[in-house]
């Protein structure tokens, strides 16, 4: 039986920081408001593209594993703010880090992108089709954000986080997965303005939006992320008690605080840096990922339960051996 072990993770947060006094002077909102309700205080702002957030990553990712690109056999990008369509923005990276022939492809499953990204990956080692693999989740949020929308223009931040999986016969890596999709509401979280579907011949074209609906979209959170880990105990038939570490996607404090109680897990066992960082889409696992490991949370041999909701309504849930 082959697993796909993680050998190597990395990180590329852009310096740039934007507080929320700092976005208070550009629309109507104060830091009360935000820290409050989302539990962020500040979030990134790029100036590069997500292509150039995901190599760093996966370059950081490389260095921590101790091999180079040339020696990955596919790259995967989770990503909904892709640098460009086509080609694909993975075949950038690809290019970046030197993995000359590797595969390379994007995954959009929006905030769930990475959990999904690192399941593919995964099963492609699996079944013996290839041996390494680097995992992206890259986002540059802010470039849809319209700063005149209080209620989307605090939510968002950039940055990446990658993973390397490397084929083993140790039972290690992803050891239970769920992903899923409830499509009967896809309107009810999407971005405006981007992609195929608009007519480019009515003149003008305004600029993205990101439009949700809050409450739903929070309770839908809450229900899906903690269900998944359920389904995901059950397949792993691990008891709770077992899990040492939660990643949840950081989509806002309260989400993550309501999904820690449904499950009945111990706040020192979570890992949460919504604060610094706001919600970058599919970057917040593999991020939170590794910080979880530079702070010391996840440590040897750690049973790590993550789960993520996102457009579509995509959902997953991830059991991890460390
Ligand atoms: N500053 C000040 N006031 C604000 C702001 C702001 N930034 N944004 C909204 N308000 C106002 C509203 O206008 C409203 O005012 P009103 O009562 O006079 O009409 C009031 O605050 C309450 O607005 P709600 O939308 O009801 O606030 P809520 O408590 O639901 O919080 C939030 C909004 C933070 C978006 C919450 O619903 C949420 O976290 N939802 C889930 C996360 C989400 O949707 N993320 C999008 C990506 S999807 C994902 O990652 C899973």
């Amino acid at each position: 039986m082959l697993y796909g072990k993680i050998t190597g993770w990395g990180k590329c947060l852009p310096p740039a920081i934007l507080t929320n006094d700092a976005i208070s002077t550009i629309v109507d909102t104060n830091d009360e408001w935000i820290t409050s309700r989302t539990g962020i205080s500040e979030r990134r702002v790029s100036h590069v593209s997500t292509a150039a957030l995901a190599t760093a990553a996966a370059q950081n990712a490389l260095d921590c594993a101790g091999i180079s690109g040339s020696d990955i056999d596919l790259v995967l990008l989770a990503t909904c703010t892709p640098s460009t369509l086509v080609a694909n923005t993975a075949s950038l990276v690809q290019k970046n880090i030197g993995a000359t022939g590797a595969a390379a492809c994007d995954v959009n499953a929006a905030c769930s992108g990475f959990l999904y990204a690192l399941q593919n990956a995964t099963a492609q080692i699996q079944a013996g089709m290839i041996k390494k693999a680097v995992v992206i989740g890259a986002e540059r949020m802010t470039w849809y954000v319209n700063w005149a929308r209080r209620d989307s223009a605090v939510l968002f931040g950039d940055g990446a986080g990658a993973v390397v999986l490397e084929a083993t016969e140790e039972a290690t890596g992803l050891m239970a997965t769920k992903t899923g999709c409830d499509s009967t509401d896809r309107d009810i979280l999407h971005i405006t303005n981007f992609g195929s579907d608009i007519n480019k011949y009515q003149a003008p074209v305004g600029p993205s939006d990101i439009l949700f609906e809050g409450r739903e979209i929070f309770k839908r959170a809450v229900k899906g992320m903690s269900d998944a880990c359920d389904d995901v105990l059950n397949q792993a038939d691990l008891p709770l008690a077992d899990i040492d570490v939660l990643i949840p996607h950081q989509a806002n404090l309260r989400i993550i605080q309501a999904i820690a109680q449904r499950l009945s897990v111990d706040d020192d066992k979570i890992m949460v840096n919504i604060n610094k960082y706001g919600n970058t889409s599919a970057a917040t696992v593999p991020i939170a990922l590794c910080e979880a490991v530079e702070n010391g949370l996840i440590q040897p041999n750690a049973n790590i339960m993550s789960a993520a909701f996102g457009a579509g309504l995509t959902w997953a849930a991830s059991y991890i051996k460390w």
